[in-house]
């Protein structure tokens, strides 16, 4: 009597939305999804143009700064994504500080965190000031400077956790190559004169980077927001991004399939796999969406560039232990009921048959999603009226005021 309600507020109604499943906390113009339909576009434009006509750079530029870019404006971009590839010399005994076996996504992560540490001019708690004033061009430069070296240097932190657990020595990355071509490079390069990695591969690793350079508010993609939202260099909310990305719900489902696909071990095994499934003793990695309710339009494109992919390699053998399974669950009454369907995560399988490891999956995920995560921070940091720090509420339904008791009368 007499105390307010927990759960009472001054600030109108307090709505509990378990996992955010119809809470909108910003308006956005850079992604656009229809899961109902099966739409995805950037910026207005079709994901499945975007995957057949343009490429992961020009991509990012145009999720970036919300147009496609002029030949002027796409070689600039370009020069200064390559020229900030190049990562500290210091950066070599970071990377030799883990255990041999650490997993690449925590490498990865950590190195983001790391690399922040070197620029404190986008760091507005060294710095005394906001990053960013409205009508300043110094700030907004100073901005587009962090979104170039983090772009660049993704591709060279990746391809050192890459490195530091075989043991070899780090590459300087090439000037003379396309993104995913010297990222192949800094990965592949094994002291070859003339090497130049495969254009089938280089093409297919471009696409896919593309695929997965956006996804509007998905589980990292939020995090990296909610993180930026106190201001914190955005350094520090990448790597915040990459550890969300980490999680097998989310980037760690691309690793996860392949895993799955290999305890299956053949098609005949599939039927008492769907049936644990079923009985929830088992996860079906690759399948389900929050947003999409019918097939993710990424997966078309990812079996198109499989195609492409096993021309080069071989087919993987796991193939047909995943199309037994996508058969089997499409026909399946309990997975149509709850509208299941193939997620981008099956691109695992060209991943495998390019030769990367299976840990290194999520890695290359989170490359290229490092895109998505600056476009939505620049969008956030240059809004209108400024960034508000992102502060929800809970339901508590903890115990009322208690006293407390002194350890000994405690029973
Ligand atoms: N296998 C079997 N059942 C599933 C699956 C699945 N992969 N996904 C969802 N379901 C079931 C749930 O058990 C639930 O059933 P119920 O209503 O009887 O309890 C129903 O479908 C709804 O699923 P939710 O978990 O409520 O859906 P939510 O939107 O919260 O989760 C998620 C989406 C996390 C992607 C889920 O589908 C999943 O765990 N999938 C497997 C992991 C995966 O592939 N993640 C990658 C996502 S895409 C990406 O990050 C690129």
């Amino acid at each position: 009597p007499g105390e307010r309600d927990e759960n009472e507020t001054t600030k109108g109604l307090r709505v509990s939305d378990k996992g955010f499943l119809n809470t909108a906390v910003i308006q956005s113009e850079i992604t656009y999804i229809d899961g109902e339909a099966g739409i995805l576009r950037y910026r207005g434009y079709p994901i499945e143009q975007l995957a057949l006509k343009s490429n992961h750079l020009e991509t990012a530029y145009l999720l970036i700064y919300g147009v496609l870019p002029s030949k002027e404006q796409y070689h600039n971009f370009r020069l200064e994504v390559t020229r900030h590839r190049v990562v500290h010399a210091d950066a070599e005994g970071f990377f030799r500080s883990f255990r041999y076996d650490a997993h690449p996504m925590a490498i990865l992560t950590s190195a983001f965190a790391y690399l922040g540490s070197y620029y404190s001019e986008a760091n507005p708690s060294l710095q005394g000031q906001k990053l960013y004033t409205k009508g300043d061009a110094e700030s907004l430069e100073m901005i587009d400077r962090q979104i170039y070296r983090l772009i660049g240097k993704a591709t060279t932190l990746a391809a050192m956790a890459y490195r530091v657990r075989q043991g070899r020595e780090f590459v300087i990355p090439p000037s003379h190559l396309s993104y995913t071509g010297s990222f192949l490079y800094m990965m592949d390069h094994m002291g070859e004169e003339n090497y130049t990695p495969n254009p089938v591969l280089e093409k297919a690793l471009d696409v896919l980077f593309l695929l997965h350079a956006d996804h509007e508010l998905n589980a990292s993609c939020t995090t990296v927001l909610q993180t930026a939202s106190s201001l914190v260099d955005p350094y520090s909310a990448i790597a915040a991004g990459c550890a969300s990305l980490y999680g097998p719900l989310h980037g760690g489902a691309n690793e996860a399939v392949i895993r799955m696909l290999i305890s299956i071990g053949s098609p005949e095994n599939v039927p008492a796999f769907i049936q644990a499934v079923k009985k929830r003793e088992k996860t079906l990695s690759g399948f389900g969406h929050r947003v999409y309710k019918t097939s993710d339009p990424r997966s078309f494109i990812v079996r198109k560039t499989a195609d492409e992919v096993f021309k080069v390699t071989g087919r993987d053998a796991l193939l047909d232990t995943a199309m037994a399974l996508h058969d089997a669950a499409m026909k399946d009454e309990y997975f149509v009921r709850r509208k299941l369907a193939p997620n981008v995560d099956f691109c695992g399988l060209i991943y495998r048959a390019m030769g990367f490891p299976l840990d290194f999956f999520p890695v290359l995920f989170a490359v290229p999603r490092v895109v998505g995560w600056l476009a939505h921070w620049r969008q956030m940091m240059i809004q209108e009226g400024g960034v508000k720090i992102w502060r929800p509420r809970q339901v508590y339904v903890g115990p009322s005021k208690r006293d407390y008791e002194p350890i000994d009368s405690r029973a």
